[in-house]
């Protein structure tokens, strides 16, 4: 395939209107590599629809053409999914401008979002209607809903409300031949055959490009107790979240584990960050009851578990919080650690899961073998513990040369991988496969499961024009 012929670069442009093909090449950089500059790629147009009847004839006229489209949202993706391949015949579709709140009902606890919509902004319009949208994620100032749904994304309330696909009811989607498939139902009870929308939630642009969401709503949050803790060990962790759920239940909404290096690199790299605690200790959590009743005495509940996990030695030494600033104090130290580690040097990422309860035999394994075979890195391994989620990052130690400890990269990644298939765990727990765990996906899935993949794949695009390469190898 190559760039398409001037006539078909007008009839692009005349369906999203006047300035909004950008063709030009300092128009096109910002879309063309992912935000950790891993990948960069090159695309005939930029296209920018403000509306899903655009995004729906944009598909269309590409399929028509069999010209290779890549949706982007917030192009915060952590596996490339939103990069065009190196060819220069792809077109970029970008959300951005599909940005509206369509609708907000309060009473049946749902909202209609378009795809570009911020996670921020969808955030603010529940909490004006005195309502909750509970995904939340360090990168919720850029990220768009489409994006979230079409990585599935988790972040640091799953443990309580479940990853994107669990707050969908329903999805208008555009498709590859460039009909619309509207299905925004406000239903929470539907049991009218396949359930389609599933199969976009999750799927990185690989089967349609989602054009709109109907989300759940939740009660809001009005009373709230967080703690930084120092525990022991990974296995205290886990011990203490235990305690926790059975002290208040469904109330722990986030339990996130935390090294001590991810400590000291974010009071290193993160201008305003300080360590919670007076001393040093190996491992800590951040923890967080909440409550949609003002009285729940959420604080109570904390301390409760927290005082005699102190005594046994089980937690080593903790802070509650006691006002909005001292916990936003503690959520900034968490989501930053990302940043931190970039501006640290380069680092080797897995997004993997594993039981909750085996978080600390994978930690004591995995971390194990890093520190035998990679003494040239550091061990960087936090998440979302409480749902079973480690980035078991690592990072170059600074006497490292960058490339060399690149170029590892392959090595460390399968012998890892390797451990979290031994301890029944998933590859890529959050972030998705894009095209960074093509090859990963390939080796670990079962093979009934990538089979019935390429069918569904080829039900839905049998052009192959939707984010060639992405999730799975490119069909020829
Ligand atoms: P993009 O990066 O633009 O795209 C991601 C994929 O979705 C691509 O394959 C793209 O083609 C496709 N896509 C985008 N929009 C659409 C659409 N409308 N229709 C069809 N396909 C589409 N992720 C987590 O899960 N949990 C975290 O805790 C978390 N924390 C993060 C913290 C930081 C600081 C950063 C930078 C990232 C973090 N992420 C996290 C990763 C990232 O923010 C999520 O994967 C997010 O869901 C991506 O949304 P996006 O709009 O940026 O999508
Ligand atoms: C996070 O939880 O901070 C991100 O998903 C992980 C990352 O950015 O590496
Ligand atoms: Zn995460």
């Amino acid at each position: 395939m190559s760039a398409p012929a001037p006539p078909l670069l007008e009839r692009l442009a005349r369906v999203v209107g006047p300035g909004r093909l950008l063709t030009a090449d300092s128009d096109l950089a910002p879309f063309l590599t992912d935000h950790r500059e891993i990948y960069h790629g090159r695309a005939f147009a930029v296209a920018q629809p403000d509306t899903a009847g655009q995004v729906a004839e944009l598909l269309a006229v590409c399929n028509a053409h069999r010209i290779g489209v890549v949706p982007q949202g917030g192009n915060t993706g952590y596996c490339g999914g939103a990069t065009p391949d190196d060819s220069g015949a792809q077109l970029v579709i970008s959300l951005a401008r599909l940005n509206r709140i369509r609708a907000v009902d309060a009473l049946n606890d749902s909202l209609i979002g378009e795809a570009g919509c911020l996670l921020a902004d969808v955030q603010r319009a529940a909490q004006a209607a005195q309502r909750f949208f509970p995904l939340s994620l360090g990168s919720e100032g850029s990220c768009q809903i489409g994006g979230n749904l079409s990585t599935n994304a988790g972040g640091v309330h799953v443990l309580r409300y479940g990853m994107m696909r669990d707050l969908v009811l329903g999805l208008e989607v555009a498709l590859a031949d460039g009909r619309l498939l509207s299905s925004l139902t406000r239903l929470r009870k539907d049991n009218t055959g396949y359930d389609i929308k599933s199969l976009f939630l999750g799927a990185e642009g690989t089967l349609g490009i989602i054009t709109a969401a109907s989300l759940k709503l939740f009660a809001r949050i009005r009373a709230t107790a967080t703690a930084f803790a120092a525990v022991r060990d990974p296995g205290a962790a886990v011990e203490l979240l235990a305690r926790l759920r059975e002290a208040s239940g469904e109330r722990v909404s986030s339990f996130e584990l935390i090294p001590r290096i991810a400590v000291e690199l974010t009071t290193r790299h993160i201008p305003g960050v300080r360590d919670p605690l007076d001393a040093a200790h190996a491992w800590y959590v951040l923890c967080e009851l909440t409550s949609a009743r003002a009285a729940d005495p959420c604080d109570a509940m904390l301390t409760e578990c927290l005082e005699p996990a102190l005594e046994e030695g089980l937690v080593e030494d903790a802070v509650v919080v006691r006002n909005e600033r001292e916990r936003s104090a503690l959520w900034k130290l968490r989501e930053t650690i990302p940043e931190a580690q970039r501006r640290d040097g380069a680092s080797l990422k897995h997004d993997i899961s594993v039981p909750v309860a085996a978080i600390p035999a994978f930690i004591e394994r995995a971390g194990q073998w890093v520190r035998d075979h990679v003494p040239e890195g550091r061990l960087v391994s936090y998440g979302h513990v409480g749902d079973g989620n480690l980035h078991f990052n690592i990072n170059q130690a600074s006497t490292t040369d960058r490339t060399a400890f690149l170029a590892r990269g392959e090595t460390v990644k399968r012998a890892i991988h390797d451990l979290v298939r031994e301890f029944d765990g998933s590859i890529s727990a959050e972030h998705g496969i894009g095209r960074l765990k093509v090859a990963e996906l390939e080796r670990y899935a079962p093979p009934v499961e990538l089979e019935l993949m390429r069918a569904v794949k080829h039900a839905f695009d049998p052009n192959g024009i939707l984010n060639p390469g992405k999730v799975l190898r490119e069909q020829r």
